[in-house]
């Protein structure tokens, strides 16, 4: 039910707080430590490799996955759009690790895979919202992303609960391998949870941002580095799918190779600077972008931000940028659609589960 909300994707945007605090719950032992099914733990320590399948906006939850078990757990990641894999079977490891993520668990490209992987014989984990659908039915491992019913075709929640759980995934198999961490992994979701309530409160300064560059554009470009660029992925994916606007997520280094030929007198530039290490480099980018007219709209975060930034974010964990930089992106998508008069549940030519190949 959407009680008092125009649409169920405002609603389940704003339950993104929730979910977080949830998934916290779901999955913490007493002692306040991170709690993961043993079996899991240990085909995650047994595995040499690790490949994500996925599709659409769990795609992108993967792209963020890697990071998270690379730079957390020092396991090698992999990720692949499931519709490619079969077709572009990279060379696998010896003993690999399949992980699925899926919000609907249904996706018959994903299925395609699954299928295939259980046929070698080699072990699969289903990263879903949905416990008993076909994908966690069939792989040999289910985690549950308890981000409860999604019911607008955009992802939303579905897309912050993947990252919150493969976050916790990554400290597991960290545990496991006897590496220290240097940081509170569910204290660290926990400020995610308040940050992203504080960006819930922050609807009318987006709406405008939305009115101001997306109302009338034809298309839009979003660019990041590092983290930031997956999340531009996404963002770009948002605005397509429910306002249509032609988007495009780049990596900043990217534009000169091509894109910024694009750029034309007032296009909007969507620009994420959430990262220290490249908060110079992408500031250059938007410079680049603005020389050659495009009118651009910096997103950063508290600590790198600088004047005539558009929206600034609340800090959080490095490693945990995108569950936050991804809300502002959503209600931006969202009020931009409501302004072309789009229908932001239902947009056209798309389905919830895609269960076609
Ligand atoms: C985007 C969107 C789609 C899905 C994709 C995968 O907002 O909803 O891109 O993310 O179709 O769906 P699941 O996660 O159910 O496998």
């Amino acid at each position: 039910e959407k009680g008092t909300y125009p649409h169920f994707m405002l609603k389940e945007i704003d339950e993104q707080p929730f979910v977080i605090r949830n998934i916290i719950q779901k999955y913490q032992n007493e002692d306040g430590t991170v709690r993961l099914d043993d079996e899991i733990r240990g085909a995650m320590k047994a595995a040499d490799r690790i490949y994500i399948i996925a599709a659409g906006t769990s795609y992108h939850a993967g792209l963020v996955g890697k990071q998270l078990i690379e730079k957390i757990a020092q396991r090698p990641v992999e990720v692949h759009i499931a519709s490619e894999f079969l077709y572009n079977m990279p060379l696998l490891s010896e003993n690999p690790l399949f992980i699925f993520i899926s919000q609907s668990g249904e996706t018959a490209d994903l299925r395609g895979v699954l299928v295939d992987v259980k046929k070698k014989g080699y072990p699969a984990l289903t990263i879903t919202n949905v416990p008993g659908s076909t994908l966690s039915r069939e792989a040999d491992f289910t985690l549950h992303t308890y981000a409860g019913p999604e019911i607008a075709v955009a992802s939303t929640k579905a897309y912050t609960a993947q990252m919150a759980v493969l976050t916790l995934l990554a400290v597991d198999t960290a545990k496991a391998r006897g590496i220290e961490l240097d940081f509170d992994p569910l204290q660290e979701l926990a400020i995610v949870s308040s940050a992203m309530e504080t960006l819930c409160d922050q609807k009318e300064k987006l709406e405008l941002i939305a009115r101001d560059y997306l109302a009338v554009t034809r298309n839009c470009f979003f660019i990041g580095r590092a983290a930031d660029y997956f999340v531009c992925l996404e963002g770009a994916l948002k605005l397509k799918e429910i306002s249509y606007i032609q988007a495009e997520g780049f990596a900043g280094g990217e534009l000169k190779h091509g894109t910024i030929a694009l750029i034309e007198d007032g296009t909007p530039v969507i620009a994420i600077a959430t990262q220290e290490h490249v908060n110079l480099s992408i500031r250059g980018n938007v410079k680049e972008v603005a020389a050659r007219g495009a009118y651009p709209c910096i997103i950063s975060m508290e600590g790198l931000d600088q004047d005539g930034d558009a929206f600034v974010l609340p800090k959080v964990h490095e490693y945990l940028t995108s569950l936050i930089t991804v809300i502002p992106l959503q209600l931006i998508s969202y009020y931009a659609a409501l302004h072309r008069d789009c229908d932001v549940d239902k947009p056209r030519n798309l389905a919830k589960s895609v269960t076609v190949e």
